[in-house]
């Protein structure tokens, strides 16, 4: 299994592996491909693969704001599940924000998404049950 960084021209095969992977995404949002151009183009190297030859089998989105980091998005294929390729998607992930001066990184989790809570916390990864996350968006799309 080889990791890289992803390109504007894997992300037909993202969107591929996140409906593989049952990860919701929003695809006329900030998932489609003019809103993930912009993004890999202000952050280059912050979108990891993981490929099985060819085949886009898992990826991560880390994002920053310059204060801390977010691990979005991981998935991997359901084929792929349990050979440690979350772990490894995760921890080049942190390694990229490290890379740019991150030194805390964030999760956000739905509460009945326990594969995704497990990994976070075998990874070493604190829950915080007393912070409630809000958020206002400008439609459902985005
Ligand atoms: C969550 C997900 C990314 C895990 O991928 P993975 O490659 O299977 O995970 P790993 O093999 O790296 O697992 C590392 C550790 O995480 C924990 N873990 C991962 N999946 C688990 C599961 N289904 N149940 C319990 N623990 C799990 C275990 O501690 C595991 O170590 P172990 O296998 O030695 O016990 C994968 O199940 C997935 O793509 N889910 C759908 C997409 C999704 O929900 N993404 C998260 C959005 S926040």
């Amino acid at each position: 299994m080889k990791l890289r960084k992803l390109t504007i021209g894997d992300h037909p095969e993202l969107i591929k592996l996140w409906k593989r992977s049952g990860l919701p995404y929003k695809p006329k949002g900030r998932d489609g491909r003019a809103h993930i151009a912009r993004e890999m183009a202000a952050n280059p190297g912050l979108f990891i693969g993981a490929f099985d030859g060819d085949i886009l089998v898992g990826a991560i989105v880390a994002t920053h704001d310059g204060r801390k980091g977010w691990l979005n998005r991981v998935a991997v294929d359901p084929d792929y599940r349990r050979q440690g390729l979350a772990r490894k998607l995760t921890l080049a992930g942190e390694r990229s924000l490290r890379g740019q001066g991150i030194r805390i990184f964030g999760l956000l989790i739905h509460s009945y998404n326990r594969a995704s809570l497990k990994l976070a916390q075998a990874m070493g990864y604190t829950l915080h049950r007393d912070i409630l996350y809000l958020s206002k968006r400008d439609s459902d799309h985005v």
